[in-house]
């Protein structure tokens, strides 16, 4: 047994991740008066929703007629038909409420001409259950609008006395031996210590795993660690086979350019200049839904229209913006288009390409943040003390495919949420129970092998293997071959986990031990991808398989879980939750209006 000192500290509730959904969630149980503290590996301020451009979606009607039940709809369909129906009404009835209470905590929202929150358009948000014309939901803080919020929670959390433990790396969850979450251990990057936190709620918030594949417009740090320390555990990931990819990542560098500046009226071209969108979506054109768009990108590039001298990629246009409007809701893209492809937007196209961006799936989760754990008898089963909110979370609620301007609301929604229901289930004034030891033991000897690991394939290299067939094997479009090839590949490639070498054994500032530990987490992840994208023989959302074109809700209108131990991928399934949260008499949905039917735009 690997002997660590380390240092005990005691929370009524802990959260792991500093994006939107961590902070949300970490001021929601410090304002309640839980004794908090959110565990990160980088600093708030620079988690990944930082990079946040285009906006948060809620039916604030403030440019137009909106309403929840409008927005509710496009979510369904946005889906595809399986996202978990209580949980997107849930989140499309808050998003306003939500939103607001942003605004009062001071989110620099930008303002129409009468001081109100400004909306713009979004892809796939529409008016009337789409029979209307595009609605300008999504509110905005230029094109910077994740930075804007996550600023104002980090500040609102200090002042509500949240502790946070920066650059503490979460390395894996302390669990009884009856299932029930008791803490974690972390490793402080800045001196080497080691850390146990006990707490009577565990909230993961640690973000997507968008590193799994080669280009993404996901930060380095996106390494699906919640994902990784749950599957450890034994416990299934969900609907991992469903990854969106924006259509508009900078053509090489990978960075987004925010579907915003559609949005603002830009729009997509192919090598004759065309503007094909009108072909494929012609009621909504360059504001149909990413996956729809992606996919439409792809054919024009596969059918030899793309751009470029190897044609492998699309224009998008907004030179004939008025500057002003580039200034004034376009900031942001207009630095990152002359950095990163060396393009003034005033004068020309910003060459773009599909490029992974969002994991649909995740941890499975109730709409209150509770992990599930589902068993035969009960699908619904929950994990005592863990949740799981944002991107690492999977309540469903964007089923196959999330709507643009989605993630954010799902973030202060769901962080919200959970704090809420922590609030429930948490009592301060009792102790802390004593934390299974074999579990914390556990966690030191894992750290420790691989501390000390010393095969013959660096962490480096890998990593690269596993991008590559990601990319390759997982992408827009998938075939039976690709799949069966891509996990083969993937297989072989976790086994090699096993052979890792990492060359500096030190405990301090050590980026060689952390990025295996990111490894480690990613591979679970990726491996859960493939597997569940394999298996699953229709098209949905994201999963667009050509081998079976269409959408079979007869046979696979349910969620995917996965297990994974080592290389080896277990599947099972549960059933998507078809009743909302009311009916219709109780001010609800009229059911017949989110029917599943054929997803055009
Ligand atoms: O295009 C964007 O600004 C990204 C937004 C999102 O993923 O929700």
């Amino acid at each position: 047994m690997a002997a660590y000192e380390y240092e005990t500290h005691t929370y009524d509730a802990i959260v792991v991740g500093a994006g939107g959904s961590g902070l949300r969630a970490t001021l929601g149980l410090a304002e309640q008066g839980l004794k908090t503290a959110c565990i990160t590996k980088v600093f708030p301020t620079r988690s990944h929703t930082v990079a946040a451009q285009g906006g948060i979606a809620a039916s604030l009607s403030n440019m137009g007629p909106d309403h929840w039940q409008w927005h509710m709809y496009d979510t369904v369909k946005g889906s595809d038909w399986l996202g978990d129906t209580d949980a997107m009404e849930y989140l499309a009835r808050e998003a306003p409420k939500a939103v607001y209470e942003l605004e009062h905590y001071g989110v620099p929202f930008s303002r129409t001409e009468e001081g109100k929150i400004y909306q713009r358009p979004f892809g796939g948000h529409t008016t009337e259950f789409g029979e209307g014309p595009p609605v300008q939901r999504t509110c905005a803080a230029a094109d910077r609008t994740g930075h804007a919020i996550l600023h104002t929670l980090y500040g609102q959390s200090l002042k509500q006395k949240a502790e946070f433990y920066i650059e503490y790396f979460a390395i894996d969850l302390i669990m009884s031996d009856d299932g029930v979450c008791q803490g974690v251990v972390a490793w402080k990057l800045d001196d080497g210590t080691m850390h146990v936190f006990n707490a009577k709620m565990v909230v993961l918030a640690t973000g997507g795993y968008g590193r799994a594949y080669f280009s993404a417009t996901s930060a380095h740090t996106c390494t699906g660690d919640g994902g990784g320390m749950v599957a450890r555990q034994g416990l299934p990931l969900q609907d991992m086979e469903f990854v969106q990819f924006h259509p508009t990542g900078i053509y090489g560098a990978g960075c987004l350019i925010t579907e915003g500046a559609r949005g603002e009226g830009g729009y997509l071209t192919n090598s004759e200049g065309e503007r094909f969108m009108e072909r494929y979506a012609p009621t909504y054109k360059d504001l149909a839904s990413r996956d729809v768009v992606s996919r439409c990108m792809t054919m024009e590039i596969r059918e030899g229209r793309g751009v470029g001298p190897k044609k492998d990629h699309i224009h998008l246009n907004l030179n004939h913006l008025p500057p002003e409007t580039l200034d004034l809701r376009l900031p942001g893209i207009t630095e990152s288009a002359r950095i990163f492809a060396g393009v003034d937007l005033t004068k020309e196209p910003i060459p773009v390409q599909p490029t992974v961006h969002y994991n649909m799936g995740g941890i499975p989760t109730n709409y209150w943040g509770e992990v599930l754990n589902p068993t035969t008898d009960n699908p619904d089963a929950t994990v005592p003390g863990l949740m799981a909110v944002g991107e690492a979370g999977c309540a469903s609620v964007h089923g196959a495919n999330r709507l643009g301007s989605n993630s954010l609301i799902d973030l202060v929604v769901f962080g919200r949420a959970a704090a809420i229901r922590a609030g429930q289930i948490v009592d301060p004034t009792t102790q802390n129970g004593p934390l299974n030891q074999a579990s914390v033991d556990a966690a030191f000897d894992r750290f420790d092998k691989l501390r000390h690991a010393d095969g013959s394939t660096p962490t480096a290299a890998l990593r690269l293997e596993m991008q590559e067939a990601m990319q390759a094997d997982a992408a827009v479009f998938r075939t039976d071959k690709t799949l069966a090839e891509g996990v083969a590949r993937m297989t072989e490639i976790a086994g090699k986990m096993a052979d890792i070498k990492v060359t500096d054994r030190s405990l301090v500032w050590n980026s060689d031990l952390m990025e295996t530990l990111e490894l480690a987490n990613l591979m679970p992840n990726a491996l859960a991808t493939i597997v569940s994208a394999e298996a699953r023989k229709e098209s949905r959302g994201a999963h667009a398989h050509e081998d079976y074109p269409d959408r079979n809700d007869t046979d696979w209108r349910k969620h995917t879980l996965a297990v994974v131990d080592g290389a080896r991928v277990d599947l099972a399934y549960r059933p998507v939750h078809l009743d909302p949260l009311t009916t219709e008499d109780e001010g609800g949905i009229d059911m017949k209006k989110i029917a599943p039917k054929k997803r055009v735009y």
